[in-house]
């Protein structure tokens, strides 16, 4: 993403939000949706498409590699795939931006194609390790030539004669998992990936809807998910649900805002992903979840948040991996519960956008509320209600920073700068207007 002079942004105590808050599409959805477009012969149609610039920098990618990918309408998409195994090689560096989930998505598509590709990305991405990805992609025989620890920019050259592999995820990772069985597309015979704890299942549920076959064992070790190499994928018409990561923050907004009332249509129950909603209950937060259905094969519901007093809890690690991109706006609201919420084996957020307990850890205190932390564990001690704010919050290019600090500024006594709002854009550009259009006062 183009980045230019910073764009500090500020919130400011605000009367009651109400209305509803229709959060746009997915982005993780939207990202496979188009990748697994570009591998599928013939025409995928998508709506619902998030259009940040995360996914914009994939479908210019996609682009690069061979397929045509058309916007028909805001969120209304179709790709003309190339194929398991026909991408071509793009004639320059593939630029993912700021988008972990792009970049290492697309080098597990094209790992098992003999062609040379170099990617790069902005400053954030260029800090986070690609070694997670570059290994087990070696595996399959691709090699990759990057930075130190495996960093941007990267070069790989996909396997010509790539071999199926079993692998066992080191860390919990969607991403990780994901690029293994997109890699896994192109070879023959069964590539296997255990995970022992279960992770974001989007890639094996578009997987299967596109035609692979793709099995997923619950065993004592954890997740086996099989999937049968070279098939051909059908085409398909994709419909992306909302993002339960975006309707996070009007929700939490909601909550810690006095006198809120809102509705926050089709946020995903899939359990996968929605470890957040469980934990708020638990503080005590009113939420009601009306209407439970599927949307773009993803268990829904819409859900009515109404302001609460908050109480802190401990947050079981075993939940962590089902709410990994929300612990930075549930830190926000544990400011305002009563007592202290302890949130252990988070590590991962070490290397998300930003150093996320780093991030949060610095811009809580420059608020006012104490904090503890370590390498794997935040802890937030409540203030119950009375968050002093006033501060500017550097957030580092991390858009789930940004959001988190303006939905906290929203219910302090004093205002929160962010020193640049600019990442939001990433995933959820309409952040500002739609919080705004229900009573908030960001600007
Ligand atoms: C994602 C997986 C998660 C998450 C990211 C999206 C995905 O990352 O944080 O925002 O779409 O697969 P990890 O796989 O690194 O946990």
């Amino acid at each position: 993403m183009a980045h230019g002079t910073p764009t500090p942004i500020t919130a400011r105590k605000s009367g009651p939000l109400t209305g509803v808050a229709a959060v746009p599409g997915d982005k993780s959805i939207s990202h496979r949706a188009l990748i697994l477009g570009a591998m599928a012969v013939g025409e995928t149609k998508i709506t619902g498409l998030l259009e940040g610039q995360d996914v914009l920098d994939t479908a210019t990618a996609m682009r690069a590699f061979g397929a045509e990918v058309v916007q028909h309408g805001p969120g209304a998409w179709s790709v003309h795939g190339v194929g398991v195994g026909g991408f071509q090689e793009p004639d320059a560096v593939i630029d993912c931006g700021n988008s972990g989930t792009g970049v290492r998505l697309i080098m597990g598509a094209m790992a098992t194609s003999p062609i040379a590709v170099t990617f790069t990305g902005d400053a954030s991405l260029r800090k986070r390790p690609m070694g997670r990805v570059t290994d087990p992609l070696a595996l399959f025989g691709t090699q990759s030539f990057g930075r130190k620890g495996g960093r941007l920019p990267l070069t790989l050259i996909g396997a010509a004669d790539p071999v199926p592999v079993r692998y066992t995820t080191p860390v919990p990772s969607a991403q990780v998992k994901s690029a293994v069985l997109l890699a896994g597309l192109n070879a023959p015979g069964e590539t296997v990936v255990i995970e022992r704890e279960a992770t974001r299942d989007h890639s094996e549920r578009m997987l299967a809807g596109f035609g692979a076959q793709v099995q997923v064992e619950r065993t004592g070790e954890g997740n086996v998910i099989t999937l049968v190499g070279q098939p051909e994928l059908r085409p398909q018409v994709v419909a992306v649900p909302r993002d339960p990561s975006s309707a996070a923050f009007p929700v939490c907004a909601a909550l810690i805002i006095e006198g809120s009332d809102i509705l926050v249509p089709g946020v995903s129950q899939n359990p996968t992903r929605n470890g957040l909603y469980p934990t708020l209950v638990e503080m005590g937060a009113d939420i009601a979840f009306e209407n439970p259905r599927e949307e773009g094969g993803e268990p829904v519901a819409d859900l009515r948040v109404r302001a609460s007093s908050l109480k802190g809890v401990e947050v079981p690690p075993d939940r962590a991996a089902s709410m990994i991109d929300e612990f930075p706006v549930l830190a926000a609201v544990a400011a305002f519960a009563d007592g202290v919420t302890v949130m252990r084996g988070v590590k991962e957020l070490r290397v998300k956008e930003s150093d996320r307990i780093d991030a949060m850890a610095r811009g809580l205190e420059a608020c006012g509320v104490r904090i503890e932390e370590d390498e794997d564990t935040l802890i937030v001690h409540g203030l119950n209600g009375k968050v002093p704010g006033g501060a500017t919050v550097a957030v580092h290019l991390d858009h789930r920073i940004a959001m988190s600090f303006l939905v906290l500024g929203s219910a302090s006594e004093r205002p929160v700068t962010v020193d640049d709002g600019e990442a939001i854009a990433t995933s959820f550009p309409i952040f500002r207007d739609l919080m705004n259009g229900m009573g908030a006062d960001i600007a």
